[in-house]
């Protein structure tokens, strides 16, 4: 059955292969982006593979973006969209953390809840929150990103438990990506060295670092978002859809491993 389904961050990497893999099963999909910018190019990529989606800019910090939500009855609502942060916490500027929680919490919490408006009225509906497997296992020098998607991760348990007390039909479930080559991770990894001066602690390390954390994503990333995709796709066309989906199962192995033996 067709679903009308609303996806964050659809511009870019997993959200935007996600929009066109679910427009091409058929469902409605309205497709966001942060920018006008993005829309614009997003629309014509579409228009170009003959894919059907409805784009417009979303910007989830600014609620009258998220407002934007109130005249359609979506069936699922992605949160996708967020940013990347690195750096080690003995030193990282909490305003970059702030900001951090911002996008990756606190807006996608917002932005849900005028979902949620709807679909509990029309006792109906599945909202997806892009985790990580970042928000189940510490890393370091990864913290501000990681903390913000295990208390993502943490929010999406809770709620779920809430909405199955409410009974009104609605399900909430984490999609959780391991790395993946988007251009996310280095982005994100690379975010330090911008402000990682002399005075850094970790300064002496810091080159070794960098191509460490360069090799290390060569080796373990994904090539293509095909099998976070496919989980995205199992979840929002599921009637009761689980609490995770992880991709590359490899990576979501190694990290209940990791859970196991207490790293
Ligand atoms: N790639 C991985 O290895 C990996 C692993 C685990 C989890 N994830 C998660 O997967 C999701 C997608 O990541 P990706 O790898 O596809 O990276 P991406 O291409 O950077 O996707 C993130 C998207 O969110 C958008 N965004 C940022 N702030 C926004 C805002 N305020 N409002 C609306 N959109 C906003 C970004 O727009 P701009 O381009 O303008 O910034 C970008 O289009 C994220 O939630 C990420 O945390 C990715």
């Amino acid at each position: 059955m067709s679903k009308t389904i609303l996806i964050t961050g659809a511009g870019t990497g997993i959200g935007k292969d996600a929009a066109f893999a679910l427009a091409q099963r058929g469902h409605r999909v309205l497709a966001t982006t942060q920018t006008d910018a993005q829309a614009l190019s997003l629309e014509q990529d579409a228009r170009t593979h003959h894919v059907v989606l409805e784009v417009f800019k979303l910007d989830i910090t600014l609620e009258h973006d998220r407002e934007k939500l109130m005249p359609y009855d979506l069936d699922v609502l992605i949160n996708n969209a967020a940013i990347g942060e690195s750096g080690s916490l003995a030193e990282v500027d909490m305003k970059r953390v702030r900001q951090l929680f911002e996008v990756n919490l606190f807006c996608t919490l917002e932005l849900t809840q005028v979902a949620l408006r709807k679909m509990i009225k029309r006792e109906s509906g599945t909202v997806l929150l892009v985790s990580s497997i970042a928000g189940r296992v510490p890393m370091p020098f990864l913290m501000p990103y990681s903390m913000s998607k295990f208390a993502l991760s943490a929010a999406g348990a809770g709620l779920r438990a809430e909405m199955d007390q409410l009974k009104k039909n609605i399900h909430i479930s984490l999609i959780e990506p391991g790395a993946i080559h988007t251009g996310f991770n280095q982005a994100m990894t690379d975010s330090k060295y911008a402000w990682m001066g002399n005075s850094s602690y970790f300064s002496h390390q810091a080159e070794k670092m960098q191509k460490q954390e360069r090799a290390t994503f060569k080796l373990v990333e994904a090539r293509s978002t095909q099998g976070i995709v496919k989980q995205i796709i199992k979840a929002s066309e599921a009637n009761r859809p689980k609490l995770r989906y992880v991709s590359p199962w490899i990576q979501g192995f190694g990290v209940r491993m990791a859970r196991i033996f207490g790293i």
